[in-house]
């Protein structure tokens, strides 16, 4: 709020709230809800949360919680690819069609929404096998199956305004999930859970809880 223009002068109200509402909804809830999706996948799965456990023992265990570790927790980061994947928290990215444009044999007409569903584009067996099943190790070597094809995995969207703060999420909820893990034992309380899609964000349905115990 301290900030000033390159004149000096200071922010506008209407700037202040711009900015703030910039970040608290693009990048607060989306990573909340993300943070959210991981851990409930992963206490889905116990099977890939052995190794994520292991993991942070090995990295953290030895080096504490410092970048250059948070960026070797390899196993931990395909786990929330694959719930960004899987769950994508926005799932609809919108663009207002300027000028006609021709795709597939179909004119989209200037005025019209042009429109791409994360959700929906994640689910396409040809790029992602067996796209309902958690497996974070498609995108480990030699699989990478988000290489498959351009703009395979879009939770970030593409192309010129792909989301600017991409990796900084991605080091939130890693942060967020070795400090939990290390100090809790969960247990997803409940089965099956299902996006609630009548929300901006698409987080799980409620009610979603964990028991949790201090280790
Ligand atoms: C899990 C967390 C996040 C998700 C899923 C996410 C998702 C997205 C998506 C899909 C877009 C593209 C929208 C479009 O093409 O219409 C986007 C753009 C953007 N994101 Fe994020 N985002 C996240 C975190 C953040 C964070 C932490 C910040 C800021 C610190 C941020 C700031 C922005 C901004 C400013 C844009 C607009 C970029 C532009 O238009 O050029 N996002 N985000």
């Amino acid at each position: 709020m301290a900030a000033r223009d390159e004149k000096g002068r200071p922010l506008g109200d209407d700037t202040i709230t711009g900015l703030l509402l910039t970040l608290l909804f693009a990048g607060q809830h989306t990573s909340a809800v993300l943070a959210t999706w991981t851990g409930v996948l992963l206490l889905e799965n116990p099977r890939h949360l052995g190794p994520v456990l292991a993991e942070q023992a090995a990295v953290l265990g030895a080096q504490g919680m410092t970048l250059a570790a948070l960026k070797q927790l390899a196993t931990l980061e395909r786990s929330i690819k694959e719930a960004e994947r899987m769950h994508p928290p926005l799932v609809m990215l919108m663009r207002k069609v300027i000028e006609d444009f021709e795709f597939n044999g179909h004119v989209v007409p200037a005025g019209d929404l042009a429109m791409v569903s994360p959700a929906v584009s994640h689910g396409i067996p040809e790029i992602f096998s067996d796209p309902v099943r958690f497996d974070p190790e498609r995108f480990a070597p030699p699989r990478e199956e988000d290489r498959r094809t351009p703009y395979a995995l879009i939770g970030f969207g593409g192309g010129k305004h792909r989301c600017i703060g991409l990796a900084f999420a991605y080091q939130q909820v890693k942060v967020i999930w070795s400090i939990l893990l290390k100090r809790y034992a969960f247990r997803l309380l409940g089965e099956e859970h299902r996006p609630n899609f009548a929300t901006f964000v698409v987080g799980p349905r409620q009610p979603c809880l964990v028991s949790y115990r201090c280790r």
